[in-house]
């Protein structure tokens, strides 16, 4: 089977909870991927909703795992305090992807080409409000979808002239609003030839941030990883496990600071990380007509980034030793 492209398609089962009467009810698997709103539910007029994305790969010996998923539940409960939304319970957050993946495992796919079953948990407000408040009833789901890699090639990134969020705003967690706030210049970027916008911090316009779905990374010529250190970015899993793999594993000296757009030059590579891109090689990054490249001195493949990039991935299926706690394995029976 060739490789599927990171996009929605329908899989048998998703986990459906609702929260009613203060409390969440019992959760159950459904067939029917509709959801059917009240025409003035919060989220269709407030956009009250929060979501995650996670990975269930499938490997070779016929195991299915999940990497990090506790953080994901963490990083969940923090979005909908920020959201004004009841949490979902994070051990019934980890039972509900269990659930999910056992009712779908017939179609989750070999981990062997980049290819996995995405976990989509999500939540939003469905009562309807008419005056701006926070809803009183919520609905929590988690679809899957098998995916392939979400960039094939090397990307190019322009530097974007729109903000995505704001100081004091809603950056750090995972909102559906952060995500409509970029989609102008998504379109614009797309249609210029860009795979991805770089967004600066909107506060002072000097530093970089990160892009529309992914954090930031450079390598320096000396080979010290250098990452964005922002209030305003999402707390990026991936991010923190390659903090980790680059000092615990390959002796790579890390920092996480503020990064000044005009340090750029200065980088020797440069490459996004998160669940969807895991780590993909950024080739140049264009501010505005001058365009910055990467990886001109040692190839893709002979890379920091390589190295860096090689070890996650064997971790995340189960082929390299990592840390106590974050592989989590499914029992499928
Ligand atoms: C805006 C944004 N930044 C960063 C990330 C990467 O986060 P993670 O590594 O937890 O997937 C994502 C994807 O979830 C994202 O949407």
């Amino acid at each position: 089977m060739s490789s599927p492209e990171f996009a929605y398609r329908v899989s048998p089962y998703r986990f459906i909870a609702r929260y009613r009467n203060g409390k969440w009810e019992e959760g159950h698997l459904s067939t029917d991927e509709n959801v059917i709103l009240n025409e003035s539910a919060c989220v269709l007029q407030y956009s009250q909703n929060v979501f995650e994305g996670l990975k269930a790969r499938k490997t070779e010996d016929g195991r299915i795992i999940v990497f990090r998923p506790d953080r994901n539940a963490a990083r969940m409960k923090d979005s909908c305090i920020r959201m004004a939304m009841p949490p979902y319970p994070e051990d019934l957050f980890l039972k509900a992807v269990d659930d999910v993946i056992r009712a779908n495992a017939d179609v989750i796919p070999l981990c062997t080409d980049g290819s996995s079953f995405y976990l989509r948990p999500f939540m939003f407000g469905t009562d309807p409000v008419l005056g701006v408040r926070p809803a009183s009833e919520y609905e929590f789901r988690i679809f899957g979808s098998p995916v392939g890699r979400y960039f094939s090639r090397m990307i190019k990134l322009r530097i974007c002239d729109l903000d995505r969020v704001a100081p004091h705003g809603t950056g750090h967690v995972k909102a559906g609003l952060n995500y409509a706030m970029s989609l102008y210049a998504i379109t614009e970027a797309h249609a210029l030839g860009y795979d991805e916008n770089l967004y600066l911090d909107s506060a002072t316009r000097t530093y970089i941030e990160e892009t529309g779905g992914a954090n930031i990374f450079f390598i320096t010529k000396e080979g010290k990883l250098v990452t964005p250190k922002s209030d305003t970015i999402l707390p990026s899993i991936t991010r923190d496990s390659i903090l980790a793999v680059a000092s615990g594993y390959l002796g790579i000296e890390t920092e996480e600071r503020p990064i000044a757009l005009e340090e750029i030059k200065e980088f020797a590579e440069c490459g996004l990380c998160g669940t969807a891109a895991v780590i993909s090689p950024v080739e140049s990054i264009d501010d505005h007509g001058t365009v910055y490249r990467f990886f001109s001195d040692v190839t893709e493949e002979e890379s920091v980034t390589a190295k860096i990039k090689k070890v996650l991935t064997e971790m995340q299926e189960g082929a390299h030793p990592s840390p106590e706690g974050w592989l989590h394995e499914v029992t499928l029976t």
